[in-house]
Protein backbone atom coordinates (compact mmCIF):
# COMPACT_ATOMS: atom_id res chain seq x y z
CA UNK A 1 0.00 0.00 0.00
CA UNK A 2 1.03 3.14 -0.80
CA UNK A 3 -0.22 5.66 2.13
CA UNK A 4 -0.94 8.96 1.76
CA UNK A 5 1.92 10.30 4.78
CA UNK A 6 4.12 8.37 6.75
CA UNK A 7 6.98 9.06 9.02
CA UNK A 8 10.54 7.84 7.96
CA UNK A 9 12.80 5.90 11.12
CA UNK A 10 16.89 5.40 10.82
CA UNK A 11 18.62 4.41 13.02
CA UNK A 12 19.81 7.58 14.30
CA UNK A 13 16.50 7.94 15.40
CA UNK A 14 16.25 4.43 17.01
CA UNK A 15 19.85 5.20 19.17
CA UNK A 16 19.05 8.67 19.99
CA UNK A 17 15.49 6.73 22.06
CA UNK A 18 18.26 3.74 23.07
CA UNK A 19 20.73 6.51 24.35
CA UNK A 20 17.73 8.46 26.47
CA UNK A 21 16.68 5.17 28.18
CA UNK A 22 20.34 4.32 29.19
CA UNK A 23 20.71 7.25 31.01
CA UNK A 24 17.52 6.84 32.85
CA UNK A 25 15.87 10.37 32.53
CA UNK A 26 12.71 9.57 30.95
CA UNK A 27 10.84 12.64 31.36
CA UNK A 28 11.70 16.23 32.83
CA UNK A 29 15.20 15.72 31.76
CA UNK A 30 17.85 17.57 29.71
CA UNK A 31 16.21 16.51 26.39
CA UNK A 32 13.06 18.31 26.41
CA UNK A 33 14.78 21.54 27.06
CA UNK A 34 17.18 20.51 24.57
CA UNK A 35 14.53 20.02 21.95
CA UNK A 36 12.47 23.26 22.66
CA UNK A 37 16.02 25.21 22.06
CA UNK A 38 16.79 23.20 18.67
CA UNK A 39 13.11 24.53 17.32
CA UNK A 40 13.00 27.89 19.03
CA UNK A 41 16.62 28.84 17.23
CA UNK A 42 15.33 27.65 14.18
CA UNK A 43 12.03 29.41 13.51
CA UNK A 44 13.41 32.15 15.39
CA UNK A 45 11.23 32.58 18.71
CA UNK A 46 12.40 33.30 22.13
CA UNK A 47 10.80 30.40 23.85
CA UNK A 48 9.87 26.70 22.74
CA UNK A 49 7.10 25.12 25.33
CA UNK A 50 7.27 21.55 24.35
CA UNK A 51 4.04 19.58 25.19
CA UNK A 52 2.38 15.86 24.44
CA UNK A 53 0.26 17.09 21.33
CA UNK A 54 -0.55 19.84 19.66
CA UNK A 55 -3.69 19.38 20.52
CA UNK A 56 -2.64 20.46 24.49
CA UNK A 57 -0.16 22.91 22.92
CA UNK A 58 -3.71 24.40 21.63
CA UNK A 59 -5.74 24.24 24.42
CA UNK A 60 -2.92 25.84 26.41
CA UNK A 61 -2.61 28.44 24.31
CA UNK A 62 -6.05 29.44 24.12
CA UNK A 63 -6.14 29.34 28.11
CA UNK A 64 -3.00 31.80 28.34
CA UNK A 65 -4.81 33.64 25.54
CA UNK A 66 -7.97 34.45 27.84
CA UNK A 67 -10.50 32.45 26.12
CA UNK A 68 -13.15 31.07 28.13
CA UNK A 69 -16.95 31.43 28.85
CA UNK A 70 -18.07 34.46 27.54
CA UNK A 71 -15.23 34.79 24.75
CA UNK A 72 -14.67 32.85 21.27
CA UNK A 73 -12.04 31.64 19.30
CA UNK A 74 -12.07 32.15 15.75
CA UNK A 75 -10.72 29.63 13.18
CA UNK A 76 -10.87 28.20 9.92
CA UNK A 77 -13.70 25.38 9.09
CA UNK A 78 -10.99 23.44 6.97
CA UNK A 79 -8.41 21.67 9.75
CA UNK A 80 -8.14 19.49 12.01
CA UNK A 81 -11.22 19.96 14.88
CA UNK A 82 -8.43 20.59 17.71
CA UNK A 83 -7.79 23.87 16.43
CA UNK A 84 -11.63 24.91 17.02
CA UNK A 85 -11.72 22.28 19.71
CA UNK A 86 -9.29 24.17 21.93
CA UNK A 87 -12.30 27.08 22.41
CA UNK A 88 -14.62 24.26 23.83
CA UNK A 89 -12.09 22.84 26.39
CA UNK A 90 -11.76 26.15 28.41
CA UNK A 91 -15.72 26.84 28.11
CA UNK A 92 -15.49 29.49 25.43
CA UNK A 93 -17.56 29.22 21.79
CA UNK A 94 -15.65 28.09 18.27
CA UNK A 95 -16.72 30.36 15.58
CA UNK A 96 -15.83 29.81 11.82
CA UNK A 97 -14.59 32.46 9.10
CA UNK A 98 -14.65 31.02 5.91
CA UNK A 99 -11.40 30.26 3.41
CA UNK A 100 -9.59 31.90 0.43
CA UNK A 101 -10.51 29.96 -2.29
CA UNK A 102 -7.05 30.25 -3.84
CA UNK A 103 -4.95 29.40 -0.75
CA UNK A 104 -7.83 27.20 1.56
CA UNK A 105 -6.69 29.31 4.61
CA UNK A 106 -8.72 31.29 6.38
CA UNK A 107 -9.57 34.67 4.50
CA UNK A 108 -8.78 38.07 6.32
CA UNK A 109 -12.07 39.57 4.36
CA UNK A 110 -14.28 36.87 5.83
CA UNK A 111 -12.15 37.09 9.43
CA UNK A 112 -13.06 40.64 9.43
CA UNK A 113 -16.43 40.65 8.93
CA UNK A 114 -16.89 37.95 11.61
CA UNK A 115 -15.33 40.12 14.21
CA UNK A 116 -17.01 43.04 13.07
CA UNK A 117 -20.41 41.00 14.19
CA UNK A 118 -18.70 39.16 17.24
CA UNK A 119 -17.13 41.61 19.49
CA UNK A 120 -16.20 38.92 22.24
CA UNK A 121 -13.68 37.32 20.02
CA UNK A 122 -10.58 36.92 22.26
CA UNK A 123 -8.14 34.56 19.75
CA UNK A 124 -8.19 34.43 16.13
CA UNK A 125 -6.37 30.73 15.10
CA UNK A 126 -5.46 30.73 11.50
CA UNK A 127 -4.01 27.60 9.96
CA UNK A 128 -1.40 27.29 7.87
CA UNK A 129 -3.35 24.53 5.70
CA UNK A 130 -1.36 22.05 4.48
CA UNK A 131 1.92 24.07 5.61
CA UNK A 132 0.93 26.98 3.36
CA UNK A 133 1.83 30.12 5.56
CA UNK A 134 -2.03 32.53 6.17
CA UNK A 135 -1.96 36.25 4.89
CA UNK A 136 -0.12 36.97 8.84
CA UNK A 137 -0.30 40.73 7.77
CA UNK A 138 -3.68 40.87 7.33
CA UNK A 139 -5.20 38.72 9.95
CA UNK A 140 -3.27 40.38 12.73
CA UNK A 141 -4.32 43.88 11.66
CA UNK A 142 -8.11 42.23 11.59
CA UNK A 143 -7.46 40.96 15.25
CA UNK A 144 -5.20 43.65 16.54
CA UNK A 145 -8.67 45.97 15.31
CA UNK A 146 -10.85 43.51 17.05
CA UNK A 147 -8.92 43.24 20.51
CA UNK A 148 -7.77 39.81 20.04
CA UNK A 149 -4.60 37.17 20.04
CA UNK A 150 -3.37 35.39 17.31
CA UNK A 151 -2.29 31.92 17.66
CA UNK A 152 -1.21 30.25 14.37
CA UNK A 153 -1.90 26.47 14.58
CA UNK A 154 1.27 25.25 12.40
CA UNK A 155 0.91 21.59 12.64
CA UNK A 156 1.25 21.42 8.93
CA UNK A 157 3.48 24.00 8.59
CA UNK A 158 7.68 23.15 10.77
CA UNK A 159 10.10 24.58 7.99
CA UNK A 160 7.48 27.02 6.27
CA UNK A 161 8.25 30.20 5.39
CA UNK A 162 6.24 33.03 5.24
CA UNK A 163 6.52 35.83 1.80
CA UNK A 164 8.94 37.85 3.80
CA UNK A 165 11.56 35.35 4.36
CA UNK A 166 10.77 34.72 8.28
CA UNK A 167 9.94 30.95 9.20
CA UNK A 168 6.86 30.22 10.54
CA UNK A 169 6.78 30.05 14.66
CA UNK A 170 8.84 33.19 14.96
CA UNK A 171 5.44 34.62 16.05
CA UNK A 172 6.58 37.87 14.48
CA UNK A 173 2.56 38.46 13.54
CA UNK A 174 1.00 35.85 16.81
CA UNK A 175 1.40 35.49 20.22
CA UNK A 176 1.84 32.06 20.28
CA UNK A 177 2.47 28.81 17.45
CA UNK A 178 1.51 25.90 17.98
CA UNK A 179 2.99 23.05 16.09
CA UNK A 180 2.66 18.93 16.08
CA UNK A 181 5.42 15.86 15.86
CA UNK A 182 2.71 13.54 15.42
CA UNK A 183 3.78 10.70 12.69
CA UNK A 184 2.59 12.08 9.39
CA UNK A 185 3.94 15.64 10.23
CA UNK A 186 7.35 16.87 8.87
CA UNK A 187 9.16 15.52 12.13
CA UNK A 188 7.71 12.95 14.62
CA UNK A 189 8.08 12.64 18.20
CA UNK A 190 5.60 9.86 18.33
CA UNK A 191 3.07 12.13 19.95
CA UNK A 192 4.03 15.79 20.63
CA UNK A 193 3.97 19.44 19.90
CA UNK A 194 5.23 22.97 21.13
CA UNK A 195 3.67 26.01 21.72
CA UNK A 196 6.74 29.35 20.23
CA UNK A 197 6.57 32.42 21.91
CA UNK A 198 8.65 35.73 22.38
CA UNK A 199 6.51 36.77 25.52
CA UNK A 200 8.19 36.06 28.79
CA UNK A 201 5.01 36.26 30.49
CA UNK A 202 2.97 33.76 28.45
CA UNK A 203 5.82 31.32 28.24
CA UNK A 204 5.83 31.14 31.98
CA UNK A 205 2.75 31.05 31.99
CA UNK A 206 2.68 28.57 29.78
CA UNK A 207 5.32 26.24 31.91
CA UNK A 208 2.66 26.76 34.85
CA UNK A 209 0.08 25.17 32.68
CA UNK A 210 1.95 22.39 30.77
CA UNK A 211 2.42 21.09 34.51
CA UNK A 212 -0.93 21.05 36.89
CA UNK A 213 -0.36 25.00 37.29
CA UNK A 214 2.37 24.56 39.70
CA UNK A 215 4.88 27.35 40.02
CA UNK A 216 7.70 27.45 37.80
CA UNK A 217 11.29 29.47 37.20
CA UNK A 218 11.02 32.02 40.10
CA UNK A 219 7.72 32.39 39.89
CA UNK A 220 6.45 34.75 42.78
CA UNK A 221 4.91 33.10 45.66
CA UNK A 222 0.96 33.53 46.09
CA UNK A 223 1.82 32.39 49.72
CA UNK A 224 5.30 33.15 51.05
CA UNK A 225 4.07 32.61 54.72
CA UNK A 226 4.07 29.11 54.30
CA UNK A 227 7.06 28.82 52.01
CA UNK A 228 9.47 29.15 54.44
CA UNK A 229 10.75 27.65 58.06
CA UNK A 230 12.16 30.07 60.52
CA UNK A 231 12.70 32.56 57.76
CA UNK A 232 14.41 30.22 55.35
CA UNK A 233 12.86 28.94 52.17
CA UNK A 234 11.77 25.49 52.34
CA UNK A 235 13.41 23.80 49.40
CA UNK A 236 10.60 21.18 48.82
CA UNK A 237 8.15 23.63 48.57
CA UNK A 238 5.97 24.53 45.62
CA UNK A 239 2.21 26.07 44.94
CA UNK A 240 -0.33 24.88 42.58
CA UNK A 241 -1.31 28.62 41.49
CA UNK A 242 -3.82 28.16 38.96
CA UNK A 243 -5.60 24.95 37.23
CA UNK A 244 -3.60 23.40 35.01
CA UNK A 245 -2.82 19.93 33.07
CA UNK A 246 -0.67 17.29 32.61
CA UNK A 247 0.21 17.65 29.10
CA UNK A 248 4.59 17.53 29.72
CA UNK A 249 6.34 15.48 26.68
CA UNK A 250 8.80 12.91 28.17
CA UNK A 251 12.60 12.61 27.10
CA UNK A 252 11.80 9.75 25.17
CA UNK A 253 9.76 11.58 23.00
CA UNK A 254 11.89 14.56 22.55
CA UNK A 255 15.21 12.20 21.46
CA UNK A 256 13.10 11.16 18.36
CA UNK A 257 12.24 14.74 17.84
CA UNK A 258 15.61 16.32 18.37
CA UNK A 259 17.22 13.59 15.79
CA UNK A 260 14.30 13.62 13.65
CA UNK A 261 14.78 17.37 13.13
CA UNK A 262 18.18 17.15 12.67
CA UNK A 263 16.63 15.21 9.66
CA UNK A 264 14.24 18.01 8.66
CA UNK A 265 16.08 19.97 6.03
CA UNK A 266 16.04 16.95 3.86
CA UNK A 267 12.77 15.45 4.52
CA UNK A 268 11.26 19.13 3.34
CA UNK A 269 13.76 18.94 -0.03
CA UNK A 270 12.14 15.64 -0.48
CA UNK A 271 8.60 17.10 -0.15
CA UNK A 272 9.06 20.15 -2.21
CA UNK A 273 10.69 18.17 -5.09
CA UNK A 274 7.90 15.86 -5.11
CA UNK A 275 5.46 18.23 -4.88
CA UNK A 276 6.94 19.74 -8.01
CA UNK A 277 6.51 16.48 -10.03
CA UNK A 278 3.08 16.37 -8.89
CA UNK A 279 2.30 20.55 -9.68
CA UNK A 280 4.07 19.74 -13.48
CA UNK A 281 2.00 16.35 -13.70
CA UNK A 282 -1.09 18.00 -12.98
CA UNK A 283 -0.36 20.80 -15.19
CA UNK A 284 -1.93 18.57 -18.17
CA UNK A 285 -4.68 17.06 -16.40
CA UNK A 286 -8.47 19.09 -17.47
CA UNK A 287 -10.34 18.29 -14.17
CA UNK A 288 -7.42 18.11 -11.46
CA UNK A 289 -5.89 21.72 -10.43
CA UNK A 290 -3.03 21.68 -6.92
CA UNK A 291 -5.46 23.43 -4.33
CA UNK A 292 -2.88 25.31 -3.21
CA UNK A 293 -0.74 28.47 -5.49
CA UNK A 294 2.54 27.12 -6.85
CA UNK A 295 5.42 29.82 -5.75
CA UNK A 296 5.34 32.84 -3.03
CA UNK A 297 5.59 31.86 0.10
CA UNK A 298 7.15 28.70 1.18
CA UNK A 299 4.93 25.74 2.40
CA UNK A 300 5.70 23.17 4.88
CA UNK A 301 3.92 20.53 2.29
CA UNK A 302 2.72 18.70 5.07
CA UNK A 303 0.27 17.05 2.70
CA UNK A 304 -0.31 17.84 -1.05
CA UNK A 305 -3.76 18.21 -1.90
CA UNK A 306 -5.64 18.64 -5.35
CA UNK A 307 -9.02 19.98 -6.45
CA UNK A 308 -10.97 17.83 -8.89
CA UNK A 309 -14.11 18.78 -10.44
CA UNK A 310 -15.09 15.18 -10.23
CA UNK A 311 -19.04 15.93 -11.90
CA UNK A 312 -16.87 17.11 -15.08
CA UNK A 313 -14.68 13.92 -14.98
CA UNK A 314 -17.90 11.96 -15.01
CA UNK A 315 -16.82 10.47 -11.68
CA UNK A 316 -17.12 10.27 -7.81
CA UNK A 317 -14.82 11.19 -5.13
CA UNK A 318 -15.95 7.90 -3.50
CA UNK A 319 -15.31 6.58 -6.76
CA UNK A 320 -11.87 7.54 -7.41
CA UNK A 321 -10.82 6.87 -3.77
CA UNK A 322 -12.33 2.94 -3.87
CA UNK A 323 -10.48 2.70 -7.38
CA UNK A 324 -7.67 4.18 -6.27
CA UNK A 325 -6.81 2.02 -3.20
CA UNK A 326 -7.95 -1.02 -5.14
CA UNK A 327 -4.31 -0.04 -7.15
CA UNK A 328 -3.10 0.10 -3.47
CA UNK A 329 -3.04 3.75 -3.18
CA UNK A 330 -4.59 5.87 -0.54
CA UNK A 331 -5.77 9.08 -0.99
CA UNK A 332 -7.10 11.07 2.13
CA UNK A 333 -10.36 14.35 2.53
CA UNK A 334 -7.99 17.11 4.23
CA UNK A 335 -10.73 17.99 5.82
CA UNK A 336 -14.78 17.54 6.14
CA UNK A 337 -15.50 21.13 7.46
CA UNK A 338 -15.29 20.98 11.43
CA UNK A 339 -18.81 23.05 10.98
CA UNK A 340 -19.79 19.57 9.35
CA UNK A 341 -19.72 17.42 12.32
CA UNK A 342 -22.10 16.28 14.50
CA UNK A 343 -20.53 17.94 17.96
CA UNK A 344 -20.48 21.06 15.57
CA UNK A 345 -24.17 20.87 14.30
CA UNK A 346 -25.22 20.39 17.76
CA UNK A 347 -23.90 23.99 18.93
CA UNK A 348 -25.76 25.19 15.58
CA UNK A 349 -23.62 24.76 12.52
CA UNK A 350 -23.92 24.01 9.67
CA UNK A 351 -21.25 23.33 6.36
CA UNK A 352 -23.34 25.96 4.50
CA UNK A 353 -22.25 28.76 6.58
CA UNK A 354 -18.63 29.09 5.15
CA UNK A 355 -19.13 27.95 1.32
CA UNK A 356 -16.31 28.61 -0.25
CA UNK A 357 -14.76 26.04 2.66
CA UNK A 358 -17.87 23.65 1.87
CA UNK A 359 -16.97 24.08 -2.42
CA UNK A 360 -13.51 23.25 -1.66
CA UNK A 361 -14.33 20.48 0.90
CA UNK A 362 -16.38 19.09 -1.54
CA UNK A 363 -13.36 18.90 -4.76
CA UNK A 364 -10.45 17.78 -2.29
CA UNK A 365 -8.23 14.86 -2.60
CA UNK A 366 -4.88 14.21 -0.70
CA UNK A 367 -2.34 12.32 -2.69
CA UNK A 368 0.34 10.49 -1.09
CA UNK A 369 3.06 12.93 -0.14
CA UNK A 370 6.26 11.59 2.06
CA UNK A 371 9.95 11.67 2.47
CA UNK A 372 10.43 7.59 1.33
CA UNK A 373 7.50 7.88 -1.84
CA UNK A 374 9.68 6.61 -4.39
CA UNK A 375 9.72 8.72 -7.71
CA UNK A 376 8.44 5.67 -9.46
CA UNK A 377 5.25 5.20 -7.01
CA UNK A 378 4.51 8.38 -7.31
CA UNK A 379 4.61 8.19 -11.24
CA UNK A 380 2.08 5.15 -10.74
CA UNK A 381 -0.15 7.44 -8.11
CA UNK A 382 -0.05 10.20 -11.18
CA UNK A 383 -0.72 7.57 -14.03
CA UNK A 384 -3.54 6.27 -11.84
CA UNK A 385 -4.82 9.69 -11.56
CA UNK A 386 -5.06 10.54 -14.91
CA UNK A 387 -6.55 6.95 -16.07
CA UNK A 388 -9.70 8.23 -13.45
CA UNK A 389 -9.95 11.24 -14.03
CA UNK A 390 -7.55 12.82 -16.38
C1 LIG B 1 -4.30 21.64 11.74
C2 LIG B 1 -4.08 20.73 12.91
N1 LIG B 1 -4.14 21.24 14.13
C3 LIG B 1 -3.92 20.47 15.22
C4 LIG B 1 -3.67 19.13 15.11
C5 LIG B 1 -3.47 18.30 16.33
O1 LIG B 1 -2.17 17.77 16.39
P1 LIG B 1 -1.80 16.63 17.41
O2 LIG B 1 -2.17 15.32 16.80
O3 LIG B 1 -0.32 16.76 17.60
O4 LIG B 1 -2.54 16.88 18.67
C6 LIG B 1 -3.60 18.55 13.85
C7 LIG B 1 -3.33 17.12 13.70
O5 LIG B 1 -3.48 16.50 12.68
C8 LIG B 1 -3.82 19.36 12.71
O6 LIG B 1 -3.78 18.85 11.48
Amino acid sequence: MIPYGRHHIDEADIQAVVDVLRKGELTQGPTVEAFERAVADYVGAKYGVAVSSCTAGLHLAALAAGVGPGTALVTSPITFVASANAALYVGGEALFADIDPVTVNLSPESLSKLLAANRHVRAVVPVHFAGLPCDMVAIKIAADAAGAVVIEDAAHALGAVYADGRRVGCCSHSLMTVFSFHPVKAIASGEGGMIMTNDEPTYRHLLRLRSHGINKLDDALQVPEQASTDGVRDPWYYEMQELGYHYRITDIQCALGLSQFEKLDRFLARRRALAAVYDQALSGLTHVRPAQPVGGSTSGLHIYVVRINFAAAGTTRNDVMRQLRAKGIVTQVHYIPVTAHPHYRRLGFRPEDCPVALEYYEQALTLPLYYDLTDEQQQFVIASLRELVG
